[in-house]
C-alpha cells in the first residue's frame, strides 16, 4: 500500500483530502493503489476530495450514542383536516378546491418529484420511475406523472414546471429516458433535473466501503437533500422567475398520486400554511410509514424505523391506534417558507439507516453480504416541519391516493400497484353506471386503464365515458 507521504508528494493538489483521509483512519482506499490505472488514480483522488471525512466520522459516532426515541419527547396525535363526509365538510372541501383552482390557474404551483433513492428493495438496475407500470399499455410510472400534470394543465389552461430530482447514479439515465420518449409531449423547458448530493456508505466499524479497487461506495444523501440541492443547483430562483410561489412535492414511487391535487393546495393556501401533509390511516401498527405527530412542541414524522414498539403499538380506549397518521410523502411546501429554512442555516439533522451493501473485501474481492454490514446517511425531508409555525395536515383515502412501489414482490409491488391502479378505474367506471364485476377480496376482474389525458378523476370520467358500455374485462381509453 503506498504510503501517505509518497501519496502527498506525488499528487500536491490533494494534499487536504489525502491527510483529511488517512487522519480519519480511512487509509484503506488507496489499498489497490498499485494495481489500478492513472485514470482510475485520478477518479479516485477525485472521488475523495468530495468527501468529508470529518463530517462522516462525526455522523458514525453521533449515531453510535444515539438510541431509539433519544431524542424523542411526549407524542401527540396531530389535528386532521378529515376526509370530508358531513354538509359542512363537503362545503370546506368544496371551498378549498376552487381556491387551489384559481392558484392552479394562476400558475403559482411546481410538481417536485423525487427520484434519486436506488431503489434497493425492488431489485431493479433502472430509475424506479422508468418502471413499466401501466395495466395493459406497460407505460413507465413516469409516463404517468407526465400525463396527470398534461391533464392538469389541459383542465386548468395553465402551465406546470416539473422538477425531477436524481443523484449521481441515476441522473443520466432518468435524462436519457426522457429524451427517447419525447418528454412525454410535455415541453422541454417544462422539465428541469437537478441532482442530490451524496454521502459515502460506511461498514459497522466506521470504515468507507469499496465497490471496487477505485471506486468508494457513494449514496444519494436522503430526500432532504432537496432542501440544499434546490438553493446551490438554482432551482429556487428558477422558480421564482416563473413566478412559482408553492411546491406540490411527492415521491416518484407512488402511482396513484394525485397531482398538483386542488383541494390539497387550497387547504394549504386557505390556512397560510407553510408545509402541509397527506396521510392515511395505517393498516396495522408495523405498516412501514412515517407517523405525523406533534412533539417537542411542534410536528414532526417518525420515521416506522425510529418509532419504540410501544409507541407503534400505543391504542386509544376505543382500540384504534393511537398514531394512525400515515405519512403518504406528499406534500405542499411554499417557497417563502423555504427562504425562511435558508435565513436559519441550520442544516437538516441525519439519520442512520442498516443496509446490506455489496463490497470489495481485503482481497479484493465482491462480497454479497447476506446480512446488514453497512450505514447508510441520509436525511429526510419532513424534518424541517420543526420550522413551521402553520401546517395543513389533510388525510386522504388510501384507495384512492396511495399505492407506492417499494418491493419486488408482496406488499406495495408492481403487482399490488397496478392492482390498485385498477380498481380505482373500476370504481369511477361503476360510479358511472358501468358494471365490473370483482372477485371475493373486492378485485376488479379483467385489466382497466384510464389515461389521464382522457379522465383525470371520477367526475371527467362520469361526463365523458359512454353509459352504454359493456366493460368485457380488458378497457383501456
Ligand atoms: C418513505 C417515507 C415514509 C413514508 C413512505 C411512504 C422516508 C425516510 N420515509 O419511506 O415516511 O411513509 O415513504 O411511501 O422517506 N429518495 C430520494 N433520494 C434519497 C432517498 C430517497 O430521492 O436520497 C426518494 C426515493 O426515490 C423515493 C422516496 O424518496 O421516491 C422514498 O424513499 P424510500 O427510501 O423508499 O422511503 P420509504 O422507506 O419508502
Amino acid at each position: 500500500m503506498i504510503s501517505r507521504e509518497t501519496l502527498e508528494k506525488e499528487y500536491p493538489n490533494y494534499k487536504r483530502c489525502i491527510e483529511s483521509a488517512f487522519e480519519s483512519c480511512q487509509s484503506h482506499l488507496f489499498r489497490w493503489w498499485d494495481e489500478i490505472t492513472d485514470a482510475e488514480k485520478k477518479r479516485l483522488l477525485e472521488q475523495t476530495a468530495a468527501i468529508d471525512f470529518q463530517f462522516v466520522q462525526k455522523l458514525f459516532n453521533d449515531n453510535r450514542r444515539k438510541t431509539k426515541n433519544s431524542l424523542l419527547g411526549d407524542l401527540v396525535p396531530p389535528q386532521i383536516t378529515p376526509i370530508p363526509k358531513t354538509a359542512r365538510e363537503l362545503e370546506l372541501a368544496q371551498g378549498a378546491r376552487q381556491i387551489g383552482e384559481a392558484s392552479l390557474r394562476r400558475g403559482e404551483i411546481a410538481v417536485l418529484t423525487v427520484a434519486g433513492g436506488h431503489g434497493t428493495r425492488l431489485g431493479s438496475n433502472g430509475p424506479k420511475g422508468t418502471l413499466p407500470i401501466a395495466p395493459i399499455s406497460g407505460k413507465s410510472i413516469f409516463q404517468l406523472h407526465a400525463e396527470k400534470i398534461r391533464a392538469v394543465q389541459q383542465k386548468y389552461h395553465t402551465y406546470i414546471p416539473w422538477y425531477i430530482m436524481t443523484s449521481e447514479t441515476n441522473d443520466r439515465v432518468t435524462q436519457d429516458f426522457f429524451q427517447s420518449h419525447r418528454f412525454f409531449g410535455l415541453d422541454t423547458e417544462q422539465v428541469c433535473f437537478f441532482t442530490q448530493g451524496m454521502l459515502p456508505a460506511v461498514d459497522l466499524r466506521g470504515k468507507l466501503l469499496m465497490n471496487s479497487k477505485s471506486d468508494i461506495v457513494m449514496s444519494p444523501n436522503g430526500h432532504g437533500g432537496t432542501i440544499i440541492a434546490l438553493k446551490e443547483k438554482g432551482i429556487l430562483e428558477d422558480m421564482e422567475e416563473r413566478g412559482i410561489k408553492h411546491i406540490f412535492y411527492h415521491q416518484v414511487d407512488n402511482v396513484l398520486i394525485k397531482i398538483a391535487d386542488p383541494v390539497f393546495v387550497g387547504h394549504h393556501l386557505k390556512n397560510d400554511a407553510e408545509m402541509s401533509l397527506k396521510i392515511v390511516k395505517k393498516r396495522h401498527p408495523e405498516e412501514k410509514v412515517g407517523v405525523v405527530v406533534h412533539s417537542n412542541g411542534h410536528l414532526q414524522v417518525i420515521e416506522y424505523s425510529e418509532l419504540s414498539h410501544e409507541d407503534m403499538h400505543a391504542r386509544n380506549e376505543d382500540g384504534a391506534l393511537k398514531y394512525d397518521a400515515g405519512n403518504i410523502a406528499v406534500h405542499m411546501i411554499s417557497i417563502d417558507f423555504l427562504e425562511k429554512i435558508y435565513q436559519h442555516g441550520d442544516a437538516l439533522p441525519f439519520h442512520a439507516a442498516l443496509k446490506k451493501v455489496p463490497y470489495l473485501d481485503d482481497k479484493g474481492e465482491t462480497i454479497n453480504p447476506e446480512e446488514n454490514n453497512a450505514i447508510k446517511f441520509e436525511s429526510f425531508i419532513f424534518d424541517v416541519l420543526k420550522y413551521i409555525e402553520k401546517g395543513v395536515i389533510m388525510e386522504v383515502l388510501r384507495d384512492d391516493e396511495f399505492s407506492p412501489v417499494k418491493n419486488m414482490e408482496g406488499e406495495n409491488s408492481p403487482t399490488t400497484a397496478r392492482q390498485d391502479m385498477i380498481n380505482l378505474f373500476g370504481r369511477w367506471l361503476r360510479n358511472a353506471g358501468i358494471s365490473v364485476p370483482a372477485d371475493a377480496q373486492g378485485n376488479v376482474i379483467g385489466l382497466i386503464e384510464i389515461n389521464p389525458c382522457f379522465a383525470l378523476d371520477e367526475e371527467e370520467l362520469r361526463n365523458k365515458i359512454d353509459k352504454h358500455l359493456q366493460f368485457n374485462g380488458n378497457l383501456i381509453v
